[in-house]
């Protein structure tokens, strides 16, 4: 939702999604302080870090939602509350693990579902760095991002590859 508030001109709440593991937390600290950690541990519940930003001399202040929602401990709830007002999603996968790509439209399709079609959308093809081993190649997930007309981008939260872009992509789309 945007809203008015008090020392930023916007809020733009975004949703960080994706298979556990494919580093969305690391996306989330390599955006907002710039901290990596290789020692990541598995997010319980939802966490979420804000970050201001300039865009066109406004000040948007993006609210970042995160959170690994899987499996048998989930409740339509709380998918419901995660997704609720959010105007962006980056839908996350790990290039050097086909499963979290084919798992890609369970993540899709909840977004679609909850956020609203209007809810834009990026896909993000995480660990850039690991070069040598990497295993969804880069044709299959740009099929994938067009045939769904999204942005696709490969980012590294290591690295810090693209990740500030990705964002921008995103918050550039939303306004
Ligand atoms: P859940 O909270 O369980 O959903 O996982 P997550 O998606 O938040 O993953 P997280 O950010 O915790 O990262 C998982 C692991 O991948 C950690 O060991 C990170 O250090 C590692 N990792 C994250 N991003 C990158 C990256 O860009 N490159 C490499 N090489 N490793 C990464
Ligand atoms: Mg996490």
């Amino acid at each position: 939702f945007m809203t008015q508030a008090s020392g930023a001109d916007y809020i733009f709440k975004i949703v960080l999604t994706g298979d556990s593991g494919v580093g969305k937390s690391c996306l989330l600290s390599r955006f907002t302080r710039n901290e990596f950690s290789l020692e990541s541990r598995s997010t319980i519940g939802v966490e979420f870090s804000t970050k201001e930003i300039q865009m066109d001399g406004k000040i948007v202040k993006v609210q970042i939602w995160d959170t690994v929602l899987a499996g048998q401990e989930r409740f339509m709830a709380i998918t419901k509350a995660y997704y609720r007002n959010a105007l962006g999603a980056l839908v996350v996968f790990d290039l050097l693990k086909p499963s979290s790509f084919q798992n890609l439209d369970q993540w899709y399709n909840e977004v679609r579902a909850n956020a609203g079609a209007d809810c834009s959308v990026i896909l993000i093809g995480n660990k850039a760095d690991q070069r040598h081993i990497r295993a969804v190649q880069y044709e299959d997930a740009k099929r994938y991002a067009d045939e769904r007309n999204i942005p696709f981008i490969e980012t590294s939260a290591l690295d810090a590859t693209n990740v500030e872009q990705a964002f921008r992509t995103l918050i550039t789309d939303i306004y």
